[in-house]
């Protein structure tokens, strides 16, 4: 614990705008409703699991190895962030081994943490370790107003002082480190229980935390800590308890797994359903994914539930207006998650009758409907949480000069879904969006079959 600390004024010496990349868009050319993609997609780890593992590493005594890592861009962020807080991050393939011996800097640098909410993730390890932690109001995906209340009161009951000046929080934990303590979330928040977990594991007493998130991430994630010496109790369930160490690290007796991707492997199971002849989605987690699969099986898609992956066909006979409508609400976990929500409303504009989409976790997640209202699509909004979808549209080629745009990495997708699904050559801006979740995706398309091309503007 005891580490040295820059001052909190000191600026991380890292550089950012070295590393920005030229912009980029993709140019589709659309199956016109043809389901003809063919193939095998082989899904990566989970990038909301690799994230918090990441920033955990900082509660290691030495160098931790996570697998099954996604080469995503918030992979890449958050190795830079760790690296400018004097973390050694060492990146090949799918594997990263972090040392956090050499931590000296607690300011998260603010161009980076401007790329990514998950950045916030960070303050949790740091205050552990380093008893202190500072950092600018995250940016991340614009899907709407993203407090981060819940964890700067969680720090105050550990017994934190949390500070503002000049729009930088200052947090400082008491002498002695974080104290264990009853916190209750007012709302279920992802990654508020993942850095509240990760900050009390090194705290001296007990932490309870209650009304928390259930992501097959979170439990993930715990099941490391104990295998590294943490006692988590409750995993998997909405109150987890937590013996803190006092502040002695964890060993990093095991190394991190990351699991497979859900939001990735349901993004391509929605894909499958609207532009597969036949395609196996391997290396996944169906039991993480029951949703999803339900509401496609329902609506009549061809799905085959495997162990580890998933199998859609659509038998030549079929047509687009053959799947049936339904209404959808996103939920946490075990629920319809919101990171499928977009390329969902993509699907239903294919699928016959009314559909009525309600996001209940993010008020903004609606402004891709846009794009696909320019393909065709039949959405109107009825308030500012909830949409409804006439279907079935056909997706039709854009006026010249006219673009789509990824909203946000989710968004990205389904516009992407749409414009394989559309009858037109398409670009799609904002790739660096895209990025963000989903790895090399014009490879993994092409290599099905899809005609999609990355070009730098
Ligand atoms: N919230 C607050 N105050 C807080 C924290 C959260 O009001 O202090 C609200 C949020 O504004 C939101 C709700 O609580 O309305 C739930 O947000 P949560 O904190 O669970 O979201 P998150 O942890 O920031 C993670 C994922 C998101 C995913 C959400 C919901 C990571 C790195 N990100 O975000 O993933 O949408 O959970 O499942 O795990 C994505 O991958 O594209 C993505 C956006």
């Amino acid at each position: 614990m005891n580490l040295p600390i820059l001052l909190r004024k000191e600026k991380s010496s890292y550089n950012t705008t070295m590393r920005s990349k030229p912009k980029q868009s993709f140019i589709i050319n659309g199956l016109a409703g043809d389901k003809k993609l063919e193939g095998e997609v082989t899904i990566n780890g989970a990038k909301n699991a690799a994230l918090p593992a990441m920033a955990a590493s900082i509660l290691f005594d030495g160098p931790v190895t996570l697998e099954n890592i996604p080469n995503t861009d918030d992979i890449e962020t958050t190795s830079n962030i760790l690296s400018s807080l004097g973390a050694k991050v060492e990146r090949k393939d799918h594997r990263i081994v972090i040392d956090p011996t050499h931590i000296s800097n607690t300011n998260i640098d603010n161009d980076l943490a401007q790329k990514m909410r998950a950045s916030v993730i960070l303050t949790g390890p740091l205050l552990a370790r380093s008893e202190m932690a500072s950092f600018p109001i995250p940016g991340g995906c614009v899907i709407g107003n993203r407090p981060i209340e819940q964890f700067l009161n969680a720090y105050q009951k550990m017994g934190a002082v949390v500070e503002q000046p000049n729009g930088v929080y200052e947090i400082q934990a008491p002498d002695g480190g974080l104290r264990g303590a009853t916190i209750f979330f007012d709302l279920q928040t992802v990654t508020g229980t993942e850095t509240l977990m990760i900050a009390a594991v090194l705290a001296s007493g007990k932490t309870i935390l209650k009304n928390c998130a259930t992501e097959p991430e979170i439990t993930s994630l715990a099941e490391w800590f104990n295998n590294c010496g943490a006692k988590i109790s409750g995993i998997g369930t909405s109150t987890l308890t937590i013996e803190g160490s006092g502040g002695k690290l964890l060993q990093p007796v095991t190394p991190y797994r990351t699991i497979p991707d859900r939001i990735e492997a349901g993004s391509y199971l929605i894909l499958g359903a609207l532009c597969a002849k036949d395609i196996v989605i391997k290396d996944c987690e169906p039991e993480h994914m029951e949703s999803i699969i339900n509401l496609l099986m329902n609506s009549g898609v061809q799905i085959e539930v495997g162990k580890n992956q998933l199998r859609v066909t659509n038998i030549p006979s079929s047509t687009n207006d053959s799947f049936k409508s339904f209404n959808v609400r996103t939920h946490e976990y075990p629920g319809f998650p919101t990171d499928l929500q977009s390329p969902l409303v993509t699907f239903l504009t294919q699928v016959s009758g009314d559909s009525i989409v309600f996001e209940s976790i993010f008020e903004g997640r609606f402004k891709y409907t846009e794009e696909l209202i320019k393909m065709g699509a039949d959405i109107t909004a009825m308030n500012p949480r909830e949409i409804l979808i006439k279907g079935p549209t056909p997706l039709i080629e854009l006026p010249e000069g006219e673009v789509l745009n990824a909203h946000d990495i989710r968004a990205g997708f389904a516009v992407v879904l749409a414009a394989l699904v559309g009858k037109g050559k398409y670009t799609v801006n904002q790739v660096h969006l895209i990025d963000r979740g989903y790895e090399k995706l014009e490879e993994r398309l092409t290599a099905i079959g899809a005609n999609i091309m990355r070009v730098v503007n």
